[in-house]
């Protein structure tokens, strides 16, 4: 596996590469990072190239938000790579990936009002951005990203589409510990109480998902399920958001029928924890 630092190595490995499958990351790798390399592996085959980035992209934190503290776990996070099949790992330093006097930049406008968005603003723009800057860097023929920021690849999908990127989107199942959390580098902020109340999201999301199952279509019973549970098993928590939305374009839903997204997000003093289920038939 080759390590690449710099934008001009990365160009001359570009040349060499042949068809490549990117997934982008900011480290602190767990097993849904893993999951991600190895879908990616497994579709390139023995013949294409697997190219991962390690980067905490400043642009998409909040000025109060976790940047300084987000967890840089390289070595580790370099051996996770080589294990689940990356060929290349791109790992460029801050400096490296934005000039100081940089005057352009990615506007999202619609997908990123709703959801994580309404409570990150410029969050997506700076994903969008970043993610552009990488695709012109890796220049990947496929990316795949995770279900579990579900948002993140409608955005990125919708990025695709209307800048005419020549990329493939893949998306992949959200990862889980054996309780049900949502595999997350955030949830090492969690208190040990903490930790012991956060599988209580996906019992949520899944009991909801259940109803809907069993013919309970409207949003607002199923919402009703979601505070209940949520209420009773997550005490610590403090809810940002619940909505049940279309899964493409992102807008709420009265009524259920199919294509339908629940998500959340919970904080938990320190850590702010997403999760979601599709309600598909
Ligand atoms: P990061 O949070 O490191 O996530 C990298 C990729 O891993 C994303 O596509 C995310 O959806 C996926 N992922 C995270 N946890 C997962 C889980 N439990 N199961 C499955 N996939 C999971 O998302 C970002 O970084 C950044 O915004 C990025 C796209 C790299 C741009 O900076």
């Amino acid at each position: 596996m080759t390590l690449i630092e710099t934008v001009k190595e990365l160009r001359a490995w570009r040349k060499a590469a042949g068809r490549v499958i990117f997934v982008p990351t900011m480290g602190a790798l767990h097993e849904g990072h893993a999951s991600l390399i190895r879908e990616a592996r497994q579709m390139a085959g023995p013949e294409a190239t697997v190219a991962s980035s390690i980067f905490v992209n400043p642009l998409q934190f909040g000025p109060n938000e976790d940047f300084d503290r987000y967890p840089r776990t390289l070595e580790a996070d370099l051996a996770l790579c080589q294990e689940a099949g990356a060929d290349m790992v791109f790992a460029p330093t801050v400096p490296e990936v934005y000039h100081a006097d940089r005057s352009i930049q990615i506007l999202e406008s619609s997908l990123s009002k709703a959801l994580c968005g309404a409570s990150r603003p410029g969050h997506f723009d700076g994903v969008c951005t970043v993610v552009a800057k990488l695709f012109n860097l890796v220049q990947p023929d496929e990316a795949v990203f995770g279900k579990k920021d579900y948002q993140q690849l409608a955005i990125i999908r919708r990025l695709v589409r209307d800048l005419n990127f020549p990329v493939e989107i893949h998306g992949i199942e959200t990862v889980r510990e054996a309780d049900g959390l949502a595999m997350s580098s955030r949830n090492r902020y969690l208190s040990a109480a903490e930790r012991a109340q956060a599988p209580a999201l996906y019992a949520a999301l899944s009991q909801a998902r259940a109803a809907w199952k069993d013919g309970v279509t409207g949003s607002r019973r199923l919402l009703e399920i979601l505070h209940q549970t949520l209420a009773a098993s997550a005490s610590l928590g403090r809810k940002d958001y619940i909505s049940i939305v279309d899964r493409h374009t992102l807008q709420p839903l009265d009524l259920v029928q199919n294509n339908g997204l629940i998500a959340l997000a919970v904080f938990f003093d320190k850590a702010r924890l997403i999760d979601n289920v599709e309600l598909i038939r």
